[in-house]
């Protein structure tokens, strides 16, 4: 069934431009009746954060951005949706086209820049679906203009700690002006002790959600030593490795390669994998690792647990390879676990983080 929604869908979309397709497909989900995928097989389960997760794939932030179609994904077999980035106010982010595929490479190119309907419009609507279960994370971003973009994160964690499984910091959109320079030095630092301040705060009445933060694979090592040991110090639960990335590539074929945003998708698999090894190696189990980047088939995805992930997450591949892939990739752990001896994901995580580090640095 969910084989069949690829095969209508994938020509389908491939007709239109990226962002309409997109729209559609939210619709679909909204709307249509969905099949409920396979129980997940008791060997996916893993525990992090203090969540307990039915399996290990996640649908990255981006995809969902409003909130609509949380549980749809969930049903579908994804392990944790996480939702956003949503920002304190509406805003409209950049002019279209803003979303470009690059078919030849597998590779996405966006420079959406927070559209976002505002926390007033998505609040209700995991409200409404709070007693549904599964995770659903909100990851959340600072408006274009905010005055202090540090209070927007502030009001975000506020708004939403009731609803959310757990929060996303994303000071890594490399679309919002100067937004990445929050991963650095003093304002990381001041970010962090707000943020962490703010859940301690919401946790009388919205018990104590996770925080992790998500970086860009663009940090220098001496970067990530900072990062990382901040993290350590305010004691976040965990990091997402990372966002899209605004470097290119002299192997990228497609036509718009060179359009300004973020990429994504295949193209971005070797340098996130790499940094999130970095970082496992640098965070020496302190918190918990989410491998974003490239994720295209099973062995991609073992690859991200090897290099220290406990959670994957993925958008790109998607446009290219159905919905279909997060059945094939959870398919995969199960038979590399069986086949290994293994008892859980855990065995596997960080395995190859320390070889992996000690390799010449990737193109
Ligand atoms: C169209 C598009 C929109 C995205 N929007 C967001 C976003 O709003 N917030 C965010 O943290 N990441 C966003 N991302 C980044 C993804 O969450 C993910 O980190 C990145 O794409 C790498 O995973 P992938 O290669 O599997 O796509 C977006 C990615 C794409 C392709």
């Amino acid at each position: 069934m969910i084989g069949a929604f690829d095969r209508l869908a994938l020509p389908l979309s491939r007709l239109l431009d990226a962002e309409t397709a997109h729209g559609l497909t939210v619709r679909a989900l909204k709307y249509a009746p969905l099949p409920h995928a396979a129980a997940d097989d008791v060997q996916l389960a893993v525990r992090a954060f203090g969540l307990n997760f039915p399996n290990p794939v996640g649908m990255a932030a981006g995809f969902d951005k409003h909130g609509e179609v949380p549980d749809a994904l969930l049903r579908l077999g994804f392990g944790f949706v996480e939702v956003g980035t949503v920002t304190p106010l509406p805003q409209e982010g950049n002019p279209r086209p803003r979303i470009f595929r690059l078919p030849g490479d597998e590779g996405v190119i966006n420079r959406l820049g927070f559209n976002s309907a505002g926390a007033d419009t998505v609040l209700p609507r995991l409200a409404a679906r709070a007693n549904e279960g599964g995770i659903v994370g909100v990851n959340i971003g600072a408006n274009k203009d905010a005055p202090d973009r540090l209070a927007d994160y502030v009001r975000l964690i506020e708004i939403f700690a009731p609803v959310a499984s757990y929060f996303t910091v994303n000071v890594s959109s490399p679309n919002t002006p100067g937004l990445r320079a929050l991963q650095q030095g003093r304002v990381f630092d001041d970010l962090l002790a707000r943020v962490m301040e703010a859940r301690a705060r919401m946790s009388r009445e919205a018990g104590t959600t996770p925080v992790l933060i998500k970086i860009a694979p663009d940090v220098t090592l001496n970067e990530l030593d900072d990062i990382v040991g901040a993290a350590r110090r305010h004691r976040v639960d965990g990091m997402i490795v990372g966002n899209t990335t605004v470097t290119r590539a002299s192997t990228l074929r497609d036509r718009e390669a060179m359009e300004p945003g973020g990429l994504s998708g295949k193209p971005l698999f070797t340098l996130s994998t790499r940094m999130l090894a970095e970082t496992y190696v640098r965070a020496e189990g302190a918190f918990a690792l989410v491998g974003a980047g490239g994720v295209n088939s099973g062995a991609a995805a073992l690859a991200k647990f090897r290099a220290g992930a406990c959670l994957i997450q993925l958008y790109s591949a998607l446009i290219f390879r159905g919905l279909s892939l997060v059945t094939e990739i959870k398919q995969t752990l199960v038979e590399t676990l069986r086949g290994e001896g293994l008892a859980g994901l855990d065995d596997l995580v960080g395995a190859d983080a320390a070889a992996m580090t000690a390799e010449e640095w990737p193109d």
